[in-house]
């Protein structure tokens, strides 16, 4: 069975109650290829209202979350209350978790493996930075980020997608050429078929992320190795619309 196309919105902390109802309006009227799984990565706090307007054909993301069911973590949230209000995904160690907030490779797969646990699908998120790619390293960077989370996967890769973000190329309007996401996505595969198995590499979604637009969208999509997109800033816009619809 071949893979199918998944596209996440990253919303980030953008957004009041006025534009995410907008943004829900707009994927209502869409219209959006049925073949698309389509998730949309809500800020916390309007997480319970968007599941309560969006229909249940799209998927709801949490940006975040802590690795334990509750307790004393002030400021963090919990996978078991990102399912109470109905939401079915979390995007995880997106790099400004990484940069930002100092999240480590460790704790994104303590964060990975509480998430699977719990029921949630995972956007994992990967990527190197310029210094990186300029230094000859993106696919050590790559590997390595991947090797941490594949004890935290365990036999659950079916609720598992890969975004591999290249740092450089995040809301710098800088995107990777199709040629260097296709490359890193074939060695990721690659890599997954030696380290974890054929079936998993052959199976497992593996998004590419960083300035996607509705412009470049079509030709990105058309690499073999790139099952989606995860679009942070034409998230937000009409165009969305567009770039979920790139493989028709
Ligand atoms: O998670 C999506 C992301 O980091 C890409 O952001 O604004 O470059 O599409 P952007």
């Amino acid at each position: 069975m071949g893979r199918k196309f998944v596209v996440g919105g990253n919303w980030k902390m953008n957004g009041d109650k006025n534009q995410v109802t907008d943004i829900v309006e707009t994927l209502k009227k869409g219209p959006l290829d049925p073949y698309v799984e389509v998730v949309v990565g809500v800020p916390a706090i309007y997480l319970s209202y968007v599941k309560s307007i969006i229909p249940d054909s799209i998927g709801v993301a949490a940006q975040n979350c802590w690795k334990v069911p509750k307790g004393a973590f002030t400021g963090e949230i919990s996978p078991a209350m990102i399912k109470d209000v109905g939401a079915n995904w979390v995007i995880l160690g997106h790099s400004e978790r990484r940069t930002i907030f100092g999240e480590k490779d460790e704790l994104v797969a303590e964060k990975v493996a509480h998430a699977l646990e719990q029921g949630l699908k995972v956007i994992a998120c990967i990527g190197e930075t310029l210094e990186e790619r300029e230094g000859g390293k993106t696919e050590e960077v790559v590997f390595r980020q991947t090797k941490a989370l594949v004890p935290a996967i365990g036999n659950n890769w079916a609720n598992v997608v890969i975004a591999y973000e290249p740092v450089w190329a995040i809301g710098t309007g800088k995107t990777a050429s199709p040629q260097q996401a296709q490359d890193v996505h074939a060695s990721l595969r690659n890599w997954l078929s030696t380290n974890v198995s054929p079936d998993v590499a052959n199976s497992v979604r593996i998004q590419y992320g960083g300035s996607v637009t509705a412009a470049n969208a079509k030709e990105l999509a058309a690499c073999p190795d790139i099952d989606g997109f995860l679009v942070g800033g034409a998230s937000l816009k009409p165009e969305f619309v567009s770039i979920v619809n790139a493989t028709q």
